[in-house]
């Protein structure tokens, strides 16, 4: 029996509730797909609203028990190391798991996915020792005693797309249970088979029932439910700055808390004293790497007129030379992407580009047979005003376009000439270069001479259209928290 076939049929119709495993009371149920050959492997509970009201009711509950002392920070602390530790052990499971449902090489899953997971829970683990409040001198006259408590911000609502479906979850827990929050999550439909796995490990590990609830469901059921209810104090987010859009607007009606980490349309920008060969590798690492499914992918190339025949000429080379196929062949480089319905836009959004007049240097074709796949794509002869240009593709897909000075402004200008201010990556051997483009350019991120060093101390989110609030690092976990001042008369 394979590792999925185990799961599946361990909780089949069963979603996570009060720390047992329940049959979902919506009866319904989401088709599993394998993005690599377009097959059904089976099938997981599609929760619904009674779900969503059952989980609310059992995290509630297990934060009323909570805050009578006993859920210490210290308990929040092991119980979080003991789950990062049951991950490690669980490493290759996780892998094959992940790999299956969501088409991810099994390299880069062993490599980042798994292992990155357990680090993010137990960088948050330390956290929840070292929240604490503050104690002011009043300017008013008198003999005071003034301070800030901080405290969970609730039971919260924690909505994740499927690019990183292990690690998104982990990395959306791990900061509100280190808080001391109860967390109802709820994986995205195209992948619910890690969170399940999770949801068997977090029942080993020593959190109270309750504290954790895993709904596998439909955004437009289980997620719209999870925003509507009025006990759930805080949503937090990741995916399309569609549905963020939407969820912010629902979530109104009770004035919940909303963190929201949307999408991007991140530049990358070449300065002509750039090192070309270390700029390429990352350029192309950055955009190919999990097929270009992540939302800080540098998908705008702005490029120095002087080198973009070098540094695009460097990046088609790699992008031949990637070897895409079977997710489960260790020298995979590139997997599919997680659906039809993404390979499908994505492929449009190619071909539009095409016929708007842009050259497609490397990659555009659909491959033959079955699966989601999409070979990486340089797009040049493009100008700024492209649909190609301006929006998420999502996909492997490099957009390119030239600039021809090296005044700062005028490149930051280029660069912040988009809705979306996630990430920018600046590509230059002049400090004042590139602490210049630090300075002007609108991004959450922005990262010079690399394209990776993402990591879970640093606080993530987006400017303009990416998103608002931040997560990760001491600002991502105090957003699951309120300040409640306090004013004794002594
Ligand atoms: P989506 O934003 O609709 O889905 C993300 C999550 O939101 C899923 O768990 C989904 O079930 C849930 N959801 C959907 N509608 C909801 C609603 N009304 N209320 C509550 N939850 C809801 O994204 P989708 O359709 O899977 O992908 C479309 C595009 O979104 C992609 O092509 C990409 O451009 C962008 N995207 C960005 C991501 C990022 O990391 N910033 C991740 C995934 C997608
Ligand atoms: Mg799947």
């Amino acid at each position: 029996m394979t590792q999925y076939d185990k799961l599946l049929s361990a909780h089949a119709g069963e979603v996570f509730i009060d720390g047992e495993w329940r049959q979902a009371k919506s009866g319904k149920a989401i088709d599993v797909i394998n993005p690599s050959d377009g097959e059904c492997i089976g099938e997981v509970a599609a929760s619904g609203a009674d779900d969503v009201n059952d989980a609310v009711e059992a995290a509630a509950a297990a934060m009323r028990r909570a805050s009578s002392g006993g859920w210490t920070p210290a308990m929040r602390q092991d119980a979080l190391l003991s789950l990062a530790r049951a991950i490690d052990d669980n490493a290759e499971e996780l892998a094959q798991l992940e790999m299956i449902d969501a088409g991810k090489p099994i390299r880069n899953v062993r490599f980042l996915d798994v292992p990155q997971s357990a680090a993010g829970l137990r960088y948050f683990a330390g956290w929840a020792t070292k929240l604490s409040g503050e104690t002011m001198e009043l300017s008013v006259p008198g003999d005071w005693h003034a301070c800030t408590v901080r405290e969970p911000v609730g039971v919260v609502g924690q909505i994740i797309p499927w690019n990183y479906p292990l690690m998104g979850a982990a990395m959306k827990i791990g900061p509100a249970l280190a808080a001391g929050c109860a967390v109802i999550l709820k994986p995205a439909e195209q992948t619910s088979l890690s969170a399940l796995r999770l949801a068997e490990l977090i029942r080993q590990c020593g959190f109270p029932a309750g504290m954790v609830n895993i709904l596998p469901g439909y955004g437009a059921d289980a997620g719209a439910a999870l925003v509507a209810h009025p006990d759930v104090a805080k949503i937090a987010f990741t995916g399309s700055t569609a549905t963020g859009r939407v969820i912010l607007r629902d979530a109104s009606a009770h004035l919940k808390r909303v963190t929201v980490e949307l999408g991007g349309k991140s530049p990358v920008i070449v300065m002509p004293d750039a090192n070309i060969e270390e700029a390429a590798r990352a350029i192309a690492m950055g955009i190919f790497f999990n097929s270009g499914q992540t939302c800080s992918a540098g998908s705008r190339l702005l490029v120095h007129a002087s080198v973009v025949k070098d540094v695009v000429a460097r990046v088609a080379e790699i992008a031949s030379s990637m070897a895409m196929g079977a997710p489960s062949d260790p020298a995979t480089a590139l997997g599919p992407v997680i659906s039809q319905a993404q390979q499908d836009r994505i492929f449009a959004y190619v071909d539009r580009a095409v016929a708007e007049g842009a050259r497609c240097v490397v990659g555009g074709q659909r491959p033959s047979g079955a699966g989601f796949f999409v070979p990486p794509t340089v797009l040049t002869d493009m100008h700024a005003d492209m649909e190609a240009v301006r929006e998420e593709i999502f996909g492997p897909v490099l957009s390119v376009l030239t600039f021809d000075t090296t005044d700062l402004d005028a490149i930051a200008d280029l660069a912040n000439d988009n809705d979306y201010g996630l990430a920018a990556y600046v590509w230059t051997n002049s400090v004042s270069h590139g602490l210049g483009l630090v300075k002007r350019l609108r991004a959450g991120t922005v990262r010079v001479n690399t394209s990776g060093g993402n990591d879970f101390v640093l606080p993530a989110g987006g400017m303009k259209q990416s998103g608002n609030g931040r997560e990760n690092g001491r600002a991502g976990v105090e957003a699951y928290t309120e300040l409640k001042a306090v004013t004794i008369a002594l």
